[in-house]
């Protein structure tokens, strides 16, 4: 039966509530009316808005009514057959996905360009990485897709893994073969979960890269918050098919999800769900067009250049995203870092993310072609006051590599510590992530072992300015202490 997406039921349920001017004596303790700067900033709908769950609001935990009913309509437009709303981001989709589906000691196969949320599962229900090499673009600096034959060697090699991870797309808006992976996986009795942050806009235009439901996936994590329209941290897990256990899943999902959810965050996956239905088809092939012109006004300008579908293609890559705009600039002779910074304090113009040779920008169907202007205006105007420097381009690195599993997350983040200076920690054991956010993809994770490039790399990030995440701070890393560390003991009581 065909479903109403004109509806919004329970951001509509929220409205009837607001009408009725309840006398609160229930949390949260604002009252819906204390004054205060944000509130006289943000105006008091926002927080007369923020009540906690009452009568006919539902429970996220348990939906029967109206989250219910959202979120059934939310499986339609995104072709699955479940939704669940989730007010702790993508981030907490990834961890209720791998945790539902792994246990301790089993193993998923994954690329080795996962998010940090993807560790942190890792570390909570102790399964073991197999990890793939991504395919690695020197001429950007950057990770891309899969390789299909490293998925059929790795699922050869680790036949009894419980599930293959995809990324779709990466940060920068690459796709893998997404279907013939997800096949794969089923040949061989695997879940396909995927991490869709990035790709939330992909059911609504055939100009798009194909949707993990529609490649067969049987579960995804969505962030709607950042390319669908919803409030940032609002999104979705999506799932279909028998291969999922929705029991567990849902039991997962409310371990990890706060008994006193949003619904500011909820109505606005809601209402977002709506306009994206609605809007998306027709306004999603307007910004890939907006983004073709900005892309070929950019690569005019000195001393840029774009990377568009057919580079990335004739990398290996299925398909890729054209709601993203990359800009190489590191022919300025100058780092995306700078040109992030530039934008931002000479500009006025945020971009999503920087790196060194490049810098991301992001469209929706909130882009407007103004927009799109001032980041081409901008553009030239940092390229003239560079062109006038001739600084020598910056050259690319011809080898990125990753680091050496020596034991699974879990073990590292539980193992005895020890903090040493970065300088003296090559070939030690990391017992912590290090990653410069955004893109919050971790150079070394617990377990693996530190090597003298990864210290290039990170020095390389901390002297661009970028913002460096890590458990411990002062110039010293967190490392397992050997001595004390029965599994090193055993491992090399024979040396
Ligand atoms: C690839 C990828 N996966 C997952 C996440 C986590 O998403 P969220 O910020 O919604 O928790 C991010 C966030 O940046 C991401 O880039």
């Amino acid at each position: 039966m065909e479903m109403d997406h004109k509806k919004t039921p329970y951001f509509n349920q929220v409205q009837a509530y607001v009408k009725r001017h309840h006398v609160q004596h229930d949390v949260p303790g604002h009252k819906g009316h204390l004054d205060n700067e944000l509130s006289s900033f943000i105006g008091k709908k926002a927080f007369t808005m923020d009540v906690n769950a009452p009568r006919g609001l539902d429970n996220l935990n348990k939906p029967t009514g109206v989250i219910k009913e959202a979120a059934e309509l939310m499986a339609d437009a995104f072709h699955a057959e479940k939704a669940y709303f989730l007010t702790g981001g993508t981030t907490m989709g990834i961890l209720s996905m791998i945790m539902s589906i792994c246990r301790a000691n089993e193993k998923i196969i994954m690329p080795r360009n996962v998010h940090k949320s993807v560790i942190s599962a890792l570390i909570l229900s102790g399964a073991v990485p197999i990890f793939i090499k991504p395919q690695l673009d020197n001429h950007l600096g950057i990770a891309n897709h899969m390789a299909l034959e490293d998925i059929r060697q790795a699922i050869h090699d680790h036949p009894d893994a419980k599930a293959v991870f995809i990324i779709n797309p990466t940060y920068f808006g690459v796709t893998s073969d997404i279907k013939a992976i997800v096949d794969l996986a089923h040949e061989h009795d695997m879940i396909a979960m995927t991490d869709e942050a990035h790709g939330s806009h992909f059911p609504f235009s055939q100009q798009l890269p194909l949707s993990s439901m529609r490649a067969g996936a049987d579960m995804s994590a969505c962030s709607l918050h950042k390319t669908v329209g919803s409030l940032t941290q609002s999104s979705i897990l999506i799932a279909q098919g028998p291969r999922i256990d929705h029991i567990r899943l849902r039991s997962t999902i409310n371990m990890l999800q706060s008994t006193s959810p949003s619904n500011l965050l909820l109505s606005s996956l809601d209402v977002a769900r709506k306009t994206i239905y609605f809007e998306g088809p027709v306004k999603l092939p307007q910004v890939i067009r907006m983004a073709a012109d900005a892309r070929r006004k950019i690569a005019a300008i000195p001393g840029l250049a774009v990377a568009d579908k057919a580079y990335f293609q004739a990398l290996g890559a299925t398909g890729y995203d054209e709601t993203k705009i990359i800009v190489k600039v590191s022919d300025l002779g100058i780092t995306g870092f700078d040109v992030y910074k530039e934008l931002f304090d000479e500009h006025r113009v945020t971009v999503e993310l920087a790196e060194t040779h490049l810098i991301l920008a992001v469209l929706s169907i909130g882009t407007t072609k103004a927009d799109l202007d001032a980041l081409v205006n901008a553009l030239k105007k940092i390229s003239q006051k560079y062109q006038k420097q001739q600084l020598p381009p910056l050259q690319a690195k011809f080898s990125y590599t990753y680091p050496e599993a020596y034991t699974r997350p879990r073990d590292a983040y539980h193992a005895p510590k020890k903090y040493v200076p970065y300088d003296q920690s090559v070939d030690e054991i990391a017992a912590e992530s290090v990653m410069i956010y955004p893109p919050g993809i971790p150079i070394v994770i617990p377990g693996e072992i530190i090597t003298a490039d990864i210290l290039e790399d990170l020095d390389l990030y901390k002297r661009s300015g970028s913002v460096i995440l890590s458990d411990t701070e002062g110039g010293y890393i967190k490392v397992v202490d050997k001595d004390l560390w029965f599994k090193w003991e055993e491992d090399h009581a024979n040396d």
